[in-house]
């Protein structure tokens, strides 16, 4: 089985969650397992460990881009920055506000999270309509920061999100696909 057989076999879909007519894409099951996160993190070490792809900062977004953020960073050697919620950062923030596939939200960023000239991968688990994923480099752009790639487990790609971030001119790194 390739890797992304072996990850898609592990991700849960539960119906009609948080919303009737939406298909939540379960990544828990992913995370739970210690061999599948091994291959699940090193997935994306493997891309961005190359000289050409490295970053110096790993943006993650709220709240599962965190799990996978964190380690990735960790693993690269470099920081990591969290894109939190409203409310939730003590520090000056930068914010926006976006649509999601069920509902609206405001996400921050410390003012002082990335320096200008920052090489950054953004990462989340998940691309439904894509608004999380460009709010998130919206706020980097503002800090001054080159947002490199978006990096994701999950593409829903009739949702569209990603075509739209790719229509924008950020590259995306996704491992599985939902259509
Ligand atoms: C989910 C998911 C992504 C986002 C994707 O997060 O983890 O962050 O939605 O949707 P989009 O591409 O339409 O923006 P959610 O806002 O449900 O928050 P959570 O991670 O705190 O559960
Ligand atoms: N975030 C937005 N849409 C989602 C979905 N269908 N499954 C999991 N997370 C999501």
């Amino acid at each position: 089985m390739d890797t992304t057989a072996f990850l898609r076999a592990h991700i849960r879909t539960v119906p009609d969650w948080p919303a009737p007519g939406v298909q939540f894409r379960d990544i828990t099951p992913l995370l739970q397992n210690p061999q599948v996160f091994r291959v699940l993190i090193d997935a994306f070490v493997h891309r961005y460990m190359a000289p050409e792809f490295r970053p110096s900062v790993v943006a993650g977004l709220d709240a599962r881009g965190f799990i996978i953020g964190s380690v990735l960073a960790y693993e690269l050697g470099v920081g990591f920055v969290p894109i939190r919620k409203k409310g939730k950062l003590p520090f000056t923030t930068v914010e926006e506000t976006y649509e999601l596939e069920y509902g609206s939200a405001t996400v921050e960023l410390h003012t002082d999270a990335v320096q200008p000239g920052d090489r950054v991968v953004l990462i989340d688990d998940l691309i439904a309509t894509g608004g999380t994923m460009m709010a998130g480099r919206r706020l980097l752009e503002k800090l001054g920061a080159h947002v490199m790639e978006g990096a994701a487990i999950v593409d829903l790609p009739e949702l569209g999100g990603s075509q739209k971030l790719l229509a924008s001119g950020l590259p995306l790194f996704t491992l599985v696909d939902f259509a």
